[in-house]
């Protein structure tokens, strides 16, 4: 992630340069996480930056708004204009585009009553990822558990909820591995702490459902459909832990993760270690769609450039 004094970003209904946006230490989501966050991605194609599924990230963005009752104060065509407009602004080929949305008040306390509540987005220049992504992953079983609704709303996007995602992580890092899978309260898997997670067995995709306290994700609902259309036949089910060992294969994926394989799961390799053909089939057609190669489903993406002009 690449971000300079240069870049320009959006405030309040306001394209400012970055280094004006600036915060108190005391701003309620900053000591208390009661931010709320999309994640997004433009990549570039031949007509300029095009951001995927642009209508779905803004309607869970609202969503996220609505769940932790938070009135930002713009609609779902207001933010989406917005989020064109930072991605033109900076002149970006390809971007992650964070919109955020935060009580921006200091005065300490947990109440958010009549605190202001600012908006937020920002577009730069992101990579992979993970640096191994395409070489696999090496994960473990956290010892943690996925929080469910009734402690913390698990389909928003909210700051404070990846606290989970946070000691998953670190849990995982200080032990060696890339990254974790988080079982849900039940002990059936949920998801990565920033990704969905799906297994292939016997041909067959499969992936955990809504009732096991995962972010519906939007990557996930797309490959859904893609798989779909390409003739594999897709399972949304409870998956159990040792379903993971014996996988033919298995992948993460998600906005920031995209497509990433995983190879060993608590030291025990999978597919032989080696990146299967289903993830690779399902991989290489994503990569087409986004880069616009595959006029099908061009409606999944937004040519930012074109949004504007015409
Ligand atoms: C906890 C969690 N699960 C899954 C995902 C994948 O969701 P999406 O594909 O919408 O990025 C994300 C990323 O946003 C996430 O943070």
């Amino acid at each position: 992630m690449v971000m300079t004094d240069s870049q320009k970003c959006w405030l309040n209904g306001q394209i400012i340069p970055l280094p004006e946006a600036k915060v108190s230490i005391m701003t309620h989501s900053l000591q208390y996480g009661s931010g709320i966050f999309e994640g997004i991605r433009a990549y570039e194609t031949s007509e300029g930056p095009a951001i995927f599924r642009l209508e779905e990230h803004v309607n869970r963005f609202m969503k996220t708004a609505r769940i932790y009752m938070m009135d930002i104060g713009y609609t779902n065509e207001q933010i989406r204009d917005a989020i064109i407009e930072t991605v033109r602004e900076n002149n970006l080929k390809s971007a992650y585009i964070r919109p955020f949305a935060f009580y921006d008040d200091s005065k300490v306390g947990v109440s958010t009553y009549n605190k202001k509540i600012s908006v937020f987005i920002g577009a730069f220049e992101f990579g992979k990822y993970f640096s191994n992504a395409d070489a696999g992953l090496k994960c473990k079983i956290s010892s943690l558990r996925r929080f469910d609704s009734s402690s913390l709303p698990t389909q928003a996007k909210g700051s404070g909820n990846y606290l989970n995602s946070v000691l998953a992580m670190k849990e995982a890092r200080r032990s060696g591995f890339d990254e974790a899978i988080l079982l849900d309260r039940n002990g059936m898997v949920a998801e990565g702490p920033g990704e969905n997670i799906f297994l292939v067995r016997d041909g067959k995709l499969i992936t955990p459902g809504e009732d096991s306290s995962i972010l519906l994700g939007i990557t996930r609902m797309s490959l859904l459909e893609l798989a779909r259309d390409m003739g594999i036949e897709v399972v949304e089910r409870f998956v159990h832990r040792e379903e993971i060992y014996v996988a033919d294969e298995l992948f993460f994926c998600g906005t920031a993760a995209e497509i990433t394989p995983i190879l060993n799961v608590d030291g025990v390799d999978i597919a032989n270690g080696k990146v299967g053909p289903i993830t690779r089939k399902i991989r290489d057609e994503f990569f087409n769609i986004v880069q616009g190669k595959e006029p099908k489903y061009s409606k999944w993406l937004t040519k930012a450039m074109a949004e504007i002009d015409g």
